[in-house]
């Protein structure tokens, strides 16, 4: 099987690492990868958020299955012009990939088919958002509509605080993403992540985890992508499961087809354990990162059958996921600066013999420089990823990983996985 992967980050890298050992794989091309995926496969110089240049890369080399990493190209319709050449693509189509790109959208779905969630207005001006902060009490849960490099969410403490975001966010704070908002009321309870693999009709359950997103340690300072990640949640019952397959991701599987967006591709529902169970916070149309690294290195099966049953809109012939029993802990090292202004250029030694024992090091934000020295080329730049029979075993090889790497500019969270423990 010829196999396209899209994407850069250690989301991809892990995708890549686990797809190049399926037995069904003929050739495995990465546009762009990064210096870590370029060990798995070839690398293509075309960007994760050019659709034209990636269908164009597809048909070039004959691509069975495309496998879709980051959101911004499916936004941009890349399933629909795949579909349109019959080139098979793991991930969904503009229409479907607005469970992520519109939280006004996905809300609105939500109150369609009774999926459990937070109460919310849309507002289109900032006179009716702060007019309709009346309705709900502090704090005050403020998101922009479109996407906004996960910054787009502002919990407010009072309502001076949620007035002044809302006004921010209609004067272009996040550009585009921002002319409509949509305010939430707070929930109170435990976040996860759970993941499910889509046809347009069928679902399979594809794990869960729980991802750190401040950027210290004890979950303090400021929101980033993700800081660490472990899987699976201790959080996350097989009775809490079963209620977000059953309550969430059933009925958006049907409620989807039904209205003519059928999705295909992961579904990853971030969820908010509350008092009252398990209720939606948002859907994206993605893995998670560094979430997904962690389901890679615990995922037993041959990821491929099932991404390319799922393309093709026949789950049910694949084979389903057969997980290890043991926990897989992932520590994101991050450039100095980051999330605000990360320092790249940095050199970083000691990754090319770093994976041993148990432990793999996925790149993320890396570049090799002409002299052949690897430097940090974005934020997020190392997975550092321990796999154990206890979560304490998978934390201790994942940061004798992180001590293996010589790197001054970087740092990373040393608590990662402190709540499953
Ligand atoms: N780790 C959170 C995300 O991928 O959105």
């Amino acid at each position: 099987m010829n196999v396209l992967l899209v994407g850069s980050g250690g989301r991809e890298h892990a995708l890549a690492w686990k797809i190049a050992q399926s037995p069904l794989l003929t050739r495995l091309v990465a546009a762009p990868g990064n210096p870590g995926i370029a060990e798995v496969a070839e690398l293509a110089s075309v960007k994760a958020d050019d659709a034209p240049g990636l269908v164009r890369l597809a048909q070039e080399m004959a691509a069975d299955l495309v496998v879709v990493g980051p959101e911004a190209a499916l936004a941009q319709g890349l399933a629909d012009q795949l579909a349109a050449l019959g080139i098979p693509c793991f991930g969904p189509s503009r229409a479907a990939a607005q469970l992520e790109t519109s939280k006004g959208f996905t809300k609105a779905f939500c109150t369609r088919h009774d999926i459990p969630t937070a109460d919310y207005v849309e507002c289109d001006s900032a006179g009716e958002a702060i007019a309709a902060l009346d309705r709900f009490t502090a704090p005050y849960v403020i998101k922009a509509d479109g996407i906004a490099a996960g910054k787009g969410v502002v919990i407010a403490a009072s309502r001076a605080d949620a007035e002044a975001a809302i006004t921010d966010m209609f004067h272009g704070r996040f550009g585009a993403a921002g002319a409509r908002v949509v305010i939430e009321a707070f929930m109170t309870g435990e976040e996860a992540s759970v993941f499910a693999l889509c046809d347009g009709r069928n679902a399979v359950l594809f794990g869960d985890a729980q991802d750190h997103k401040r950027v210290g340690d004890g979950d303090v300072g400021p929101n980033t992508g993700g800081m660490g990640a472990y899987s699976p949640a201790p959080l996350m019952t097989k009775e809490r499961l079963a209620v977000v397959m059953e309550k969430m991701i059933a009925p958006t599987l049907a409620g989807m087809a039904a209205e003519g967006a059928p999705y295909r591709g992961v579904l990853y529902a971030g969820i908010m354990v509350t008092p009252e169970g398990p209720k939606l916070v948002e859907y994206n149309a993605r893995f998670g990162d560094p979430e997904c690294q962690t389901l890679m290195l615990r995922l037993d099966s041959d990821l491929l059958p099932l991404l390319k049953a799922a393309a093709e809109g026949r789950l049910e012939t694949a084979p389903p996921p057969v997980w290890r029993d043991e926990t897989a802990i992932c520590v994101v090292m991050a450039a100095e600066g980051y999330p605000d202004a990360p320092k790249t250029g940095s050199v970083i030694s000691g990754a090319e013999a770093a994976s041993q024992d148990g432990a793999i090091l996925f790149h993320a934000g890396t570049a090799r420089r002409e002299d052949g020295a690897l430097v940090a080329a974005g934020g997020r730049v190392l997975n550092a990823c321990g796999l154990g029979l206890k979560v304490a075993e998978a934390r201790r090889l994942a940061y004798a990983l992180v001590d293996r790497i010589d790197w001054p500019g970087g740092f990373c969270r040393r608590d990662i996985g402190w709540r499953a423990l």
